[in-house]
């Protein structure tokens, strides 16, 4: 069946198989229930390759297809906000030519696909300590930033270089220049004021957090921001992850009941900001 979106242009190798229109179509998503935002840790890619005898950085290759199928199906089940760990702090540490392969991959996921992205009014942003990245590539992040900065569809946040205690250091540092500066007294400091110095301060914070490839942890995410989202683990490795999992996760997302600390549900919305 073709897609009501049109596809959001070729990455580097052939599409994933998995009906995304039928598969969103098949889930009803009342408004005020589906996630207004959902986080991602894309696991398994690595997995996904040795598995087949192939080199780990295939793995990432065909990830990148499953990005796509992601955005796409946030566009179409109007999902405004959508966060991808993209690359950790901690994955500089992998092998050399592991991170050359991620970091040109990126590059060419950039050029190829952010013209596409911009038509569809996706909105482009980076988190994380862009300065360890290559002039090149910081390049490229600043353009996709610029061009789409006023499209309204949905938002997707790519965190590179991200790590949620580097997020939150780096907040804090804030606060401190603030304190230094005599604009802000210590005692006065609230956690409004700290989170607005966060990443994605603009953003609601997730509902809904999804793990692919098996694994059970945040893996330094969105540490503070998460502390209300509902986690959902699912073993597809990312590279096969497709709408399919992302309905399930959805559904168990809809079916959770957030009570934010006190005993009763409040209304129920897709999101609350918190506690
Ligand atoms: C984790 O799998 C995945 C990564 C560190 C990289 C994620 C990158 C992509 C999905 C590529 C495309 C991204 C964009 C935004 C275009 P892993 O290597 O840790 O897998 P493993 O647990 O099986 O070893």
């Amino acid at each position: 069946m073709s897609s009501i979106v049109e596809p959001l242009g070729a990455m580097s190798a052939p599409a994933p198989t998995g009906g995304l229109s039928d598969a969103v179509s098949a889930l009803p998503l009342p408004l005020g229930s589906r996630p207004r935002h959902i986080a991602i840790v894309m696991d398994g890619n690595g997995r996904w390759a040795q598995r087949r005898g192939r080199p780990r950085t295939d793995g990432h290759r065909m990830g990148a297809n499953a990005v796509r199928t992601t955005v796409e199906y946030c566009l179409k089940a109007q999902i405004p906000h959508l966060t991808l760990f993209a690359f950790s702090s901690e994955n500089w540490a992998r092998p050399q030519h592991e991170v050359s392969a991620l970091m040109g991959l990126f590059l060419k996921a950039l050029d190829r696909e952010v013209a596409q992205l911009n038509r569809h009014h996706v909105c482009i942003d980076f988190i994380g300590d862009l300065d360890a990245f290559s002039e090149a590539l910081r390049e490229r992040m600043r353009r996709a930033v610029e061009l789409t900065r006023h499209n309204r569809a949905i938002k997707v946040n790519v965190a590179v270089n991200y790590g949620g205690r580097w997020d939150i250091t780096r907040a804090c540092k804030r606060l401190a220049e603030q304190v230094a500066r005599g604009e802000l007294s210590p005692a006065a400091i609230t956690e409004a004021q700290l989170a607005s110095e966060l990443s994605l301060a603009d953003q609601p914070p997730p509902d809904l957090f999804i793990r692919s490839g098996g694994d059970q942890r945040i893996s330094n995410f969105l540490l503070w921001q998460m502390a209300y989202t509902e986690l959902v683990f699912c073993d597809t490795l990312w590279p096969d992850f497709a709408a399919a999992d992302l309905d399930r996760a959805i559904e168990t997302f809809i079916a959770r009941e957030r009570r934010y600390g006190r005993i009763d549900a409040p209304a129920r919305q897709g999101g609350q900001d918190h506690e």
